[in-house]
């Protein structure tokens, strides 16, 4: 185990190609709407990431203290956070586990690098790369975290694709996100629907389209942060 975490750039397993794309059960049609690019993502977040722990930081905080509660439970040996941002969450995480935290921002990255370092935290690595197309081996993780990334990034199938091809059978996957259909939040998601490119996040976004239709398991559903803006939902894998 290494004193310091690196950063290393994964290389992609080739071109992003419009989907269908196999599930390893069924084939999942992408979600890829257009809305949102991968250019989109980094920009936005280039722009968000100075600000990004004090806008974020403490609104979205009960949320991933959810998700923390049952990472704890279920003690992974190795855990892969998508979407690790500027790293919020990684201290967090069990001393026991080995955590792999993958960002799309160089941005975002680098503030997490920064928290790592500051730290000391010798059980996690972070790595540049895009969570649609990773090129771990099928199974390599029995924890997988997508703390308030399906909604951010272009096309949510592939990258549930993805996070259930790399979870090992009976693994889990927690999803922390905003999904439509709460009445508090239901003038927010149609204000930003036409801004999610801009914003770097879709206001207006399906449970059922992005968490019922794939095929695993929802173990349990919790409402969190304020006026319920979000979920907390553990998937396993089947
Ligand atoms: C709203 S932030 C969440 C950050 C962190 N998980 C948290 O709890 O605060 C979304 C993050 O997902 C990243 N992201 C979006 N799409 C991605 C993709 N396809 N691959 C890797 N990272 C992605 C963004 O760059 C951004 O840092």
């Amino acid at each position: 185990m290494s004193s310091k975490a690196s950063v290393t750039a994964t290389s992609p397993r080739g071109e992003a190609t419009p989907a269908p794309v196999a599930s390893g059960r069924e084939t999942v049609v992408s979600s890829a709407d257009a809305s949102v690019t991968r250019e989109d993502v980094k920009t936005s977040y280039r722009r968000w990431a100075p600000v990004y722990d004090w806008m974020f930081g403490a609104s979205l905080q009960d949320g991933r203290n959810k998700l923390i509660a049952h990472v704890e439970r279920l003690k992974p040996k190795r855990l892969l956070e998508i979407g690790v941002g500027t790293g919020l969450l990684v201290p967090r995480y069990p001393r026991s586990t080995q955590v792999v935290g993958i960002d799309i921002s160089e941005d975002m990255l680098a503030a997490a690098q920064r928290r790592v370092t500051a730290l000391g935290l010798t059980n996690v690595e972070l790595r540049a790369g895009d969570c649609e197309q990773m090129n771990f081996a099928d199974g390599e993780f029995d924890c997988v975290v997508i703390p308030y990334v399906l909604s951010v990034t272009p096309d949510p199938a592939r990258l549930v694709h993805e996070a259930i091809r790399v979870c090992a059978p009976e693994g889990r996957i927690i999803v922390a996100n905003h999904f439509n259909g709460s009445k508090s939040w239901a003038l927010f998601e149609k204000l930003y629907a036409p801004l999610a490119a801009k914003i770097g996040f879709r206001s207006d976004f399906s449970y059922e389209e992005h968490i019922l239709a794939h095929p695993w398991t929802v173990e349990s559903v919790e409402t969190a942060n304020w006026l319920g803006l979000s979920k907390v939902v553990v998937l396993r894998k089947r």
